[in-house]
């Protein structure tokens, strides 16, 4: 089976289990409570808008200033979310949201699996590869991304997103036929739904 050749430039582990991924010291980059959300986040919602979201569970990575949540909650099962950020998360309690549970939680983390108890629908993620460290925790967050869809579920990510990497890191900086690619080592399919947003299908 042949690799893709981003993901060979990659480092293949950090050695920091404990503490996976990047730059999660560093507010400027994980504390988005008071910045505006991002075009490549509008633009996935602007997706999601469209979908019939009746019953469906969305586990929003990476809630910044949680108004994902409260554009949609009203319209789901439920939102869980993801942040590595504390400042992150003290926003999202406190917005008293019933169906809104936030966990402070890498996404890169072992500690994922014993965690996440929910099963989901939709996953949105517009920072797919932006803080990873190593290749080793790339595919341990695919790896847990799709332990937790539901058979048909989908991963929502953006071009603008997977373009923004941490330091600038070209390594990381993925293309949409790097997302294909991975359809040769997990159980996936890969399309366009807009220029720029794309998801990545859980095959049942
Ligand atoms: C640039 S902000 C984007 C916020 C929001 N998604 C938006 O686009 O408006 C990056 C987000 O990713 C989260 N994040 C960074 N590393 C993470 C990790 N390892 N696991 C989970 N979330 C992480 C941060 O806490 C922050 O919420």
């Amino acid at each position: 089976m042949s690799i893709p050749s981003r993901y060979d430039s990659c480092l293949e582990i950090c050695g920091q289990l404990e503490h996976p991924g990047l730059a999660t010291d560093m507010p400027i980059w994980i504390d988005h409570t008071r910045e505006d959300t991002t075009v490549d986040q509008a633009r996935i919602e602007e997706v999601v808008d469209r979908l019939d979201l009746r019953e469906q569970c969305v586990l929003h990575v990476g809630v910044g200033n949680s108004r994902f949540a409260q554009r949609f909650a009203g319209r789901v099962r439920l939102v869980d979310g993801l942040t590595v950020s504390q400042e992150e998360k003290e926003l999202a309690d406190s917005l008293e949201i019933t169906n809104y549970t936030v966990h402070f939680l890498s996404k890169y983390s072992r500690e994922f699996l014993t965690t996440i108890k929910n099963r989901y629908d939709l996953i949105v993620d517009n920072n797919l590869a932006s803080f990873a460290c190593c290749k080793y925790h790339f595919f341990r967050m695919l790896d847990n991304y799709l332990w937790c869809l539901r058979p048909r579920g989908r991963i929502l990510t953006d071009q603008r997103g997977m373009d923004w990497t941490v330091n600038n890191d070209p390594r990381w900086q993925l293309t949409f036929d790097d997302l294909v690619a991975l359809e040769r080592r997990f159980p996936v399919t890969v399309e366009k739904i807009t220029n720029t947003v794309y998801a990545i299908g859980v095959i049942p």
